[in-house]
């Protein structure tokens, strides 16, 4: 029987997580009577001896926790168990010192919040160590299969959209073109969003191969019809038109960024027009959740528990056709979700007007 299950928050934050915790504790405690326990920093706070984890009480989320920010359980997004950077460069499975850290706790069930590769990872732990486990998806980037949304994409795109509506105005003061990078790693789902939502001109996709020449000419027509400036949303992770990835100065190898001063740089030297360049990196992650957010992180809590309940394990719960449903993990985690480029979201900035590079 189930008394007392766990939950972490485990990969990049984003806005929701909290309101996720929150609906977990609320959900677990006034309709089942268990405990939860909060483990600190994802899978490391397993490590520890004795892990690093409390008891999540009802009464400490009356307030502020559904509005804030981040996640109140701290995260990492470093240190797979299975290949741990140890202090000296070696790699350690450590694996088996996790599932002993989840065992110290005397848990039941555990739920964990994450994007595809925390996800990945916690279902090999969970088979590994007999773990059982439910999924709530979590990323800014929208890219894990079988779910219409993740907690945190909706107020990435909330706050990307700001960013376009405070740059129109000054683009147009001083006739500029401006250029705006956004998030979202291999998928182009929030500069997609965000470019229609704002009124972008230009939206440059991951997805969708491009052309200097194209992106050019159409800033020029807007040019020949009177507009005195151009907004132009580019995703991290789109490549120079030779096909080289850029990477930021900060993160390594692995850590996206600097694409959008090539692009404004490429755009200028085509057009002759003056550009400036916006990176909005994690201030898309922080911040308060929207409206939206805070409601799927709310379901997908409060599902979670259930599906614990009626001891539905190794699923995620999922947002599909206005339901929050289970999923199998196996298959979530399986199925990357890029653009979709012949989706609703393509046609309708096709059919704005906007150019994707492309044509
Ligand atoms: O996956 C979420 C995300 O914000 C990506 O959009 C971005 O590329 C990456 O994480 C940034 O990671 P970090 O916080 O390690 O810089």
């Amino acid at each position: 029987m189930i008394k007392r299950i766990g939950i972490l928050t485990s990969g990049g934050d984003c806005a929701g997580l909290n309101a996720a915790i929150r609906a977990v504790v609320l959900r677990a405690h006034d309709r089942y009577g268990w405990t939860v326990i909060g483990i600190h920093e994802g899978t490391a706070g397993l490590l520890d001896d004795p892990p690093r984890a409390e008891a999540l009480a009802p009464a400490a989320f009356d307030g502020t926790v559904l509005r804030r920010g981040g996640t109140i359980l701290g995260t990492t997004n470093k240190g797979d168990p299975f290949a741990f950077p140890m202090p000296d460069g070696s790699l350690k499975d450590r694996s088996d010192e996790i599932i002993r850290g989840y065992r110290k706790l005397g848990l039941d069930a555990l739920i964990g919040v994450g994007g595809d590769g925390s996800l990945q990872i916690l279902r090999r732990l969970a088979s590994q160590g007999g773990i059982n486990l439910v999924g709530i998806p979590k990323t800014i980037d929208n890219d894990i299969g079988l779910t219409e949304v993740s907690i945190g994409y909706d107020t990435a795109v909330q706050v990307a959209t700001e960013a376009l509506d405070r740059l129109q105005p000054t683009a147009a003061s001083h006739s500029r073109v401006m250029v705006l990078e956004v998030m979202g790693r291999d998928a182009g789902h929030i500069a997609l969003a965000t470019g229609i939502a704002g009124g972008a001109d230009v939206i440059l996709l991951p997805e969708i191969p491009y052309r200097i020449a194209h992106v050019a000419r159409h800033i020029e027509r807007l040019k020949e019809q009177g507009r005195n400036f151009a907004l132009v949303v580019v995703a991290e992770a789109v490549k120079t038109e030779s096909g080289e990835s850029v990477h930021g100065a900060s993160g390594g190898a692995a850590a996206y960024g600097g694409i959008g001063a090539w692009l404004a740089r490429s755009i200028a030297e085509a057009t002759g027009a003056e550009t400036r360049v916006t990176v909005l990196g994690h201030v898309q992650r922080g911040g308060a959740p929207s409206p939206r957010d805070r409601l799927m992180a709310s379901a997908f809590g409060v599902k979670a528990v259930d599906l614990i309940a009626e001891g539905r394990f190794d699923s995620m719960v999922a947002w599909r056709h206005r339901k929050a449903v289970a999923v199998p993990l196996a298959d979530a985690v399986a199925s990357y979700q890029s653009v979709d480029v012949d989706g609703i979201l393509v046609m309708t900035a096709r059919g704005l007007g906007i150019c994707l590079g492309d044509a």
